[in-house]
């Protein structure tokens, strides 16, 4: 139900006495026509308990002393893929919030000239298109404060939370009229995200996200989270976001360790999800690589893989369904990530991601749930894009933690997905001590053997060609 207000010409209508004897007061259509129309408390619309009848509790907790609460929030942002965003020509970045809206919406008009917006951006994004985004507000006349933070994984916790809110509160921002834009990769738009959800509890917040990982992945769900306590993610709310803009041309930038980190996100739709994407990757790897995802390949390799993620994500927006398929590869890798980081050595988070597809692929090739043939068929992806598939903090009682803490967070159970073919998984809750240390001697010497291969960053081990891991 939309409020609006008016101007207040209704005719005034008494106010109803408070009735606690009577049942439950319904909106009539009349009634609900009334508070559509204008402000109930300006326009002299009826005011009945309950904002004027649409109050859905009744009154029987008078009697019972149990008050039930119910209601829904709808979830309605729009992702969309943008041409030249920071051309002064393009208004998409300027557009602001449908007024009185709920949830928040995304208008379709720009703001006015003397308006403002508060942007948070990576501080190497800044560097590189610091100079150009000013260049955008200006021409359009609209006042920016730009912040710059160090918005890196060693510094995913909640002082940059605070620091955007210092920002924030120094800038008085009006959460009515203002969204929030923050431009930069999965950790920035993570915290930035956080941040508009905790600031006045819920200001709208725009992403940009400028990697291949965010601009496919993080960007595109309602999560929302820092680190804490060295454990990943540990401290985060679901939000959506008013509105994702992706420009591919921001990925030039972008090199090329940076690239394939999201390409294993992709990577992760195509093994359980989608044969075709799969394929695609395949047959396409090297290019896509090459060219930073520029090309029209590129186009609908991301396409589909914001399409199946979406497929996944959009019904199961708060996690209440706990066999997730976009859980392929976030089984082990949170506590391999976060050792990595604490080691001094770091592994992006699709890095961490991929050594976990080429652990639970071998334990898919061990079942028999997939052919050497298929097996190979992944890793010789996973090293066309220069995935690591070990690292030296790897080991099978960190992988055993690593199921240990998903299995709590997965209230009990594995849930583990498997592949069980391209493109295709089921999920098991019996992994057992004995295969992940099977699956991770196997993996290792094979990693270890062609170590000389492919690692992108030197004390990352990758894997060559061979076809499958022997066990
Ligand atoms: N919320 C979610 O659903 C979700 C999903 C996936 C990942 N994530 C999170 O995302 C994070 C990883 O995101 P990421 O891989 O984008 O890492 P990131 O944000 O650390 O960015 C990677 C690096 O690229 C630089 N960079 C960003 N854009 C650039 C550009 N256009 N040109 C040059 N340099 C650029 C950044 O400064 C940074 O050094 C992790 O913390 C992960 O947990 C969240």
């Amino acid at each position: 139900m939309k409020r609006r207000i008016s101007s207040g010409s209704r005719p005034h209508k008494p106010r109803a006495a408070l009735q606690l004897d009577r049942a439950p007061v319904t909106a009539s259509p009349a009634d609900v026509h009334e508070v559509a129309a204008g402000n109930p408390f300006q326009s002299g619309a009826v005011n009945r308990n309950g904002l004027n009848g649409l109050s859905q509790c009744g009154t029987v907790g008078l009697s019972t002393g149990t008050f039930h609460v119910s209601a829904v929030q709808p979830i309605n942002y729009v992702i969309e893929e943008v041409e030249g965003l920071l051309d002064p020509e393009n208004k998409t970045l300027l557009r602001g919030v449908v007024p009185d809206s709920f949830p928040s919406r995304l208008s379709l008009d720009p703001c006015q000239p003397g308006e403002r917006r508060l942007v948070v951006i990576d501080d190497n994004v800044y560097r590189i298109y610091g100079a150009q985004l000013r260049e955008y507000f200006n021409v359009n006349g609209v006042e920016a404060t730009i912040v710059p933070l160090p918005t890196m994984e060693a510094n995913k916790s909640f002082d940059l939370v605070y620091e955007i809110a210092r920002q924030a509160e120094a800038f008085k921002l009006n959460r009515r009229k203002e969204p929030i834009i923050a431009i930069g990769g999965g950790v920035c738009l993570d915290v930035a995200g956080l941040f508009s959800n905790l600031y006045r509890r819920n200001t709208p917040v725009i992403k940009v996200p400028t990697t291949l990982m965010a601009a496919i992945d993080a960007s595109i769900g309602i999560k929302t989270a820092v680190n804490f306590e060295n454990r990943k993610n540990k401290l985060g709310t679901y939000c959506p976001p008013l509105g994702v803009f992706i420009d591919r041309t921001f990925l030039r930038t972008l090199d090329q360790r940076n690239i394939s980190n999201g390409a294993a996100e992709m990577l992760k739709m195509a093994c359980v999800k989608d044969a075709p994407l799969f394929h695609l990757l395949e047959q396409n790897a090297d290019q896509l690589r090459a060219t930073s995802f520029q090309d029209k390949v590129a186009s609908v390799a991301m396409r589909r893989s914001i399409q199946g993620m979406l497929e996944e994500l959009e019904p199961n927006l708060w996690e209440h369904i706990l066999c997730r398929l976009v859980d392929f590869g976030h089984t082990f890798s949170p506590e391999i990530e976060m050792a990595a980081l604490a080691h001094g050595d770091e592994l992006l988070h699709g890095e961490a991601v991929n050594i976990d597809m080429a652990l639970t692929t071998q334990i898919s090739y061990a079942r028999g749930l997939i052919t050497a043939e298929e097996q190979a068929r992944v890793i010789g992806i996973m090293q066309r894009f220069r995935l690591p598939m070990w690292h030296p903090v790897c080991s099978p009682d960190l992988f055993l933690k690593g199921l240990k803490d998903t299995t709590k967070a997965r209230d009990g159970l594995q849930r583990v997905p498997l592949m069980s073919g391209i493109g295709c998984a089921v999920f098991v809750n019996d992994i057992s001590p004995a295969e992940i240390y099977s699956a991770a001697a196997a993996l290792q010497t094979f990693a270890m053997q062609r170590s000389h291969c492919f690692a992108e960053n030197s004390s990352i081990v990758a894997a060559s060609a061979k076809l499958a891991v022997p066990v």
